[in-house]
């Protein structure tokens, strides 16, 4: 390989930290525009070009419906995760380390949906393990729950199973094309209630912003009680928002115990 100037590589470097490619994941690069299934070129000009993204062209496949026949036909959490697993037209997978499935206790009364994964979770493969989940373990915990408490367990899942590249805000049709299975989850895993974390899983399961209104409101998602909260990325940016926090976590304890 040609040798490169100190400073030049030092700007290189830079510029692809500012790009998002801010992690080394293995030795040697991997082009993965070169990757099989990218070399596949239509052999005439494409008549709609704006119906083809990458290497799926979305005339000719609808990944709505694909993640809802997936979903559809597991019939438990493994058979979903596989399924998941096995779902190749999202492209956050392309970019994603691990897929984050759940963690916690399947079944139990309580189900956090989160957001994605980020940099800590897609390492790792678990939701929440970065100072977020730091903070929502202590929340929990300071109403008797926890991911590991057997006698009052909590189950958690992300609405994306896959990390958005530099933690960017996931898309409408990411959210969409995932969402069969994320309904599929809650109904498999079969809470009691269910706990709505954030804008993005507002989106999903109630198609609506604004977390701040929406917070602790209790409203019906997927068949159950569900209760927005504010993320706990929020609460770290935002302390001021933990009392009311406070008020949704009591609320939430009311519910489960009723
Ligand atoms: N934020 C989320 O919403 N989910 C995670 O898993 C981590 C951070």
């Amino acid at each position: 390989m040609e040798s490169v100037e100190f400073h030049t590589a030092r700007a290189l470097l830079e510029w692809q930290i500012e790009l998002g490619a801010d992690e080394c994941i293995s030795d040697t690069p991997v082009d993965r525009y070169a990757l099989p299934d990218r070399l596949a070129k239509p052999s005439k000009p494409d008549p709609k070009p704006h119906l083809t993204r990458g290497p799926v062209k979305m005339a000719e496949r609808d990944p709505v419906a694909e993640a809802q026949a997936a979903a559809n036909s597991a019939d438990s959490l493994d058979a979903l995760r596989t399924a998941m697993e096995n779902f190749e037209l999202c492209d956050l997978k392309r970019g994603a380390r691990n897929m984050v499935f759940s963690d916690g206790i399947a079944g139990a009364p309580v189900m956090i949906i989160g957001e994605a994964p980020g940099r800590d979770e897609d390492r790792i493969g678990k939701p929440f393990v970065g100072a977020s989940g730091a903070l929502l373990d202590k929340m929990f915990g300071a109403i008797g729950m926890g991911r590991a408490n057997a006698d009052a367990p909590i189950y958690i899942t992300n609405t994306l199973p896959w990390r958005p590249p530099h933690n960017r805000d996931p898309k409408p049709e990411e959210i969409a094309m995932m969402k069969p299975f994320l309904l599929r989850h809650i109904a498999l895993a079969n809470p009691k209630v269910v706990v709505i974390m954030g804008n993005w899983a507002c989106q999903a399961l109630l198609a609506k912003r604004g977390i701040t209104r929406l917070r602790g409101q209790w409203v019906e998602a997927v068949g159950k009680p569900a209760l927005p909260m504010c993320h706990p990325a929020y609460l770290l940016r935002n302390p001021e928002a933990k009392r009311d926090a406070w008020a949704d976590l009591l609320s939430l304890k009311a519910a489960v115990d009723k």
